[in-house]
């Protein structure tokens, strides 16, 4: 596939681009949104292009055929980049692969963007833009796949997770590289199509967790 990897020069989203760039199945373009981060991505064997969610980003979707969304505001910024990249910037990257035709779309989420008002008060707003954008890519034809971690670490990956539309342990994390595991094999599981699973570390390897999800 052509994947498009929106916030690719993140913590998760240059592991996705590694990931991509080493699987022969794939081309991966890098969307970034500085000049700086493009040597990086081309020596990951990513096509960077800049571009950022913030404003006009419908160039970067031309020449593919799939998108992965790892982008996010962070927690250093406040509320109004939030709803302005999470929720805004996310729902322009949907509304753009519609119309351009792009047809497969995996979204990193948040466990608890299911039930925004059940999370942390501070998390709250973070979990309905988060809920916002899943609910749109839901309702916008694509064939979605929406992954929903626990809390992301940087520790080295396992290769294997916990997976199911709906975790028991809610307390548990999952280490970044996991989690780009679980985007770069979502493309092409067609059991991933039209889902909705939370994730968290585990015991089962990725791709057998993916097929019985
Ligand atoms: N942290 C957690 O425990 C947790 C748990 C569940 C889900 N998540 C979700 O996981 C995702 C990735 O998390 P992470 O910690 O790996 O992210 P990260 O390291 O903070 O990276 C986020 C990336 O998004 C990019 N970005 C921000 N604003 C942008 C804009 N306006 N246009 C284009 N790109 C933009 C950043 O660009 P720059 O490099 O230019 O800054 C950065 O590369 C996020 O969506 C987050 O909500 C996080």
């Amino acid at each position: 596939m052509h994947v498009l990897v929106i916030g690719a020069a993140g913590t998760t989203g240059r592991l996705v681009v590694q990931s991509l760039a080493e699987n022969i199945q794939h081309h991966v373009k890098a969307m970034v949104r500085k000049t700086d981060q493009m040597a990086e991505m081309e020596q990951l064997g990513a096509r960077p292009v800049l571009a950022d969610l913030e404003q006009d980003f419908s160039y970067a979707m031309n020449d593919v055929n799939a998108v992965i969304f790892a982008a996010g505001s962070g927690s250093s910024t406040g509320p109004e980049k939030t709803t302005s990249v999470d929720r805004n910037g996310a729902i322009k990257a949907i509304d753009l692969a519609v119309s351009h035709g792009i047809n497969r779309f995996v979204m990193l989420s948040s466990m608890g963007a299911d039930r925004p008002d059940a999370g942390p008060e501070l998390m709250q707003h973070y979990l309905q833009a988060k809920h916002d954008a899943d609910a749109h890519l839901m309702k916008s034809g694509l064939t979605y796949t929406i992954i929903r971690p626990g809390a992301l670490t940087n520790e080295a990956g396992s290769g294997k997770i916990d997976a199911a539309p709906q975790l028991a342990d809610r307390t548990k994390s999952i280490a970044r590289a996991d989690v780009a595991g679980v985007l770069v094999q979502s493309l092409l599981a067609h059991e991933t199509e039209s889902r909705i699973f939370e994730i968290i570390e585990g015991d089962v390897p990725i791709a057998e967790a993916l097929k019985k999800i």
